[in-house]
């Protein structure tokens, strides 16, 4: 597999061919492909032909992402476990809560609807499902501190909202929360890689996420980790055998899940994606998150500037400090907003009536411009 020297933001354009054909600005729903990524589906590939079944090999692999990932947030590998998707992390930890004590489950409405589904389906073994309401696209921390209460078993938010790119008051709700004895989980898909994300400072209990958008990998790879400690005490019933203590003990006789995260883990893992996905965290380990943070800011600034002259309306808040890396226009029909750039090569997405702008370390301001002079062709699609 060919190894590139350390990458950087003004260097890795080049690292992604498809800026050779398009202009690709829609890292919230895929990061781009990378030539490391490629390469590394072809290392599996190869491994696969020329070994047949290196288990112990692929094994490893999982071991190698799960301490990634641990770096990518702070954490301790064995706070990790290693998922197909986020779905299937926050699923068998919702598994484990007991809600007789504590019946109530508190979610934002910025929630993505796996979340919103995982903890409804729960009111099958007794939990209340209480929806904290958006003012707009913001939802204001006392809405949460109304709600979380000693009845309050979790509270589950979103980082960014995927609809509007709003982002969630995350320190200061997980505080009450902590201060009421609820556990935090939070979802980072839209934020992790777009700024830097550390979970002792946020104080949340839970992390999930995947690796597809702004980690730069493929789809089947999701992680979570759990604060230390925390998962002794809760004993998933969704589960399978990469959860055991001892996977290679092949027990059917008892269920001992592991010590450590790794009890939030099923089945086989998903070996190419885990391929992908540790080449997809290192590239933007190298390519480093907070100057992407920097970049991505300042285009993001350039975008909503030309917006406002557009005559336009971003969704998203205007602070820097209270979004991620998307921003969202207000369109009067956003799949045929979409539509019109996608004919002009310009890849966007579209959720709520909004379109989504996502850039990420790999755009340049030569994309926010070539978007905002399709806008300007398009104006009428835009809402006033
Ligand atoms: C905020 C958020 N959460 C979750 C997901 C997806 O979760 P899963 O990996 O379970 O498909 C997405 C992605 O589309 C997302 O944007």
């Amino acid at each position: 597999m060919a190894v590139r020297a350390s990458e950087s933001v003004a260097g890795c354009r080049s690292r992604f061919p498809i800026f050779e054909r398009l202009t690709y600005i829609n890292s919230c729903s895929q990061g781009a492909l990378s030539d490391s990524v490629r390469a590394a589906y072809d290392h599996y590939l190869t491994g696969w032909d020329e070994r047949g079944a290196p288990w112990e090999y692929w094994v490893e692999r999982a071991e190698t992402a799960r301490a990634t990932f641990a770096r990518f947030v702070g954490g301790e590998p064995d706070d990790v476990a290693v998922t197909t998707s986020l779905s299937a992390g926050v699923s068998p930890f919702a598994s484990a809560l007991d809600f007789k004590a504590r019946p109530k489950v508190v979610i934002s409405d910025f929630e993505f609807p796996t979340i919103g589904q995982i903890w409804h389906a729960q009111e099958l073994r007794g939990a209340e499902v209480v929806h904290v309401h958006a003012d707009g696209a913001e939802i204001p921390v006392e809405r949460f501190d109304d709600v979380i209460d000693e009845q309050t078993a979790v509270v589950s938010i979103a980082a960014v909202c995927y609809r509007n790119g709003s982002r969630l008051a995350v320190e200061e709700i997980a505080k009450i929360a902590r201060e009421r004895g609820a556990l935090v989980v939070l979802d980072a898909y839209q934020a992790i890689g777009t700024y830097p994300l550390d979970v002792g400072e946020l104080g949340v209990d839970v992390l999930a996420a995947g690796v597809l958008k702004y980690l730069l990998g493929s789809a089947g790879l999701g992680f979570m980790w759990t604060r230390p400690g925390l998962s002794e005490r809760l004993v998933p019933t969704q589960t399978g055998w990469f959860a055991d203590q001892n996977i290679f003990e092949m027990d059917i006789n008892d269920y001992s899940p592991s010590p450590t995260a790794r009890r939030f883990q099923s089945g086989t893992p998903p070996v190419p994606s885990i391929y992908a996905g540790i080449a997809g965290l290192e590239l933007m380990e190298e390519i480093g998150v907070a100057e992407t943070r920097a970049h991505v800011t300042a285009l993001n600034e350039r975008l909503i500037g030309g917006v406002d002259e557009l005559g336009g309306v971003v969704v998203t808040p205007r602070d820097p400090e209270q979004r991620g890396a998307l921003v969202c226009i207000r369109s009067t029909d956003a799949p045929q907003l979409v539509a019109a750039l996608g004919d002009e090569g310009i890849v966007t997405s579209e959720r709520d009536g909004n379109l989504r702008i996502s850039a990420h370390a790999y755009n340049t301001e030569g994309d926010i411009d070539a978007v905002l002079a399709a806008l300007a062709r398009h104006r009428g699609l835009l809402a006033t």
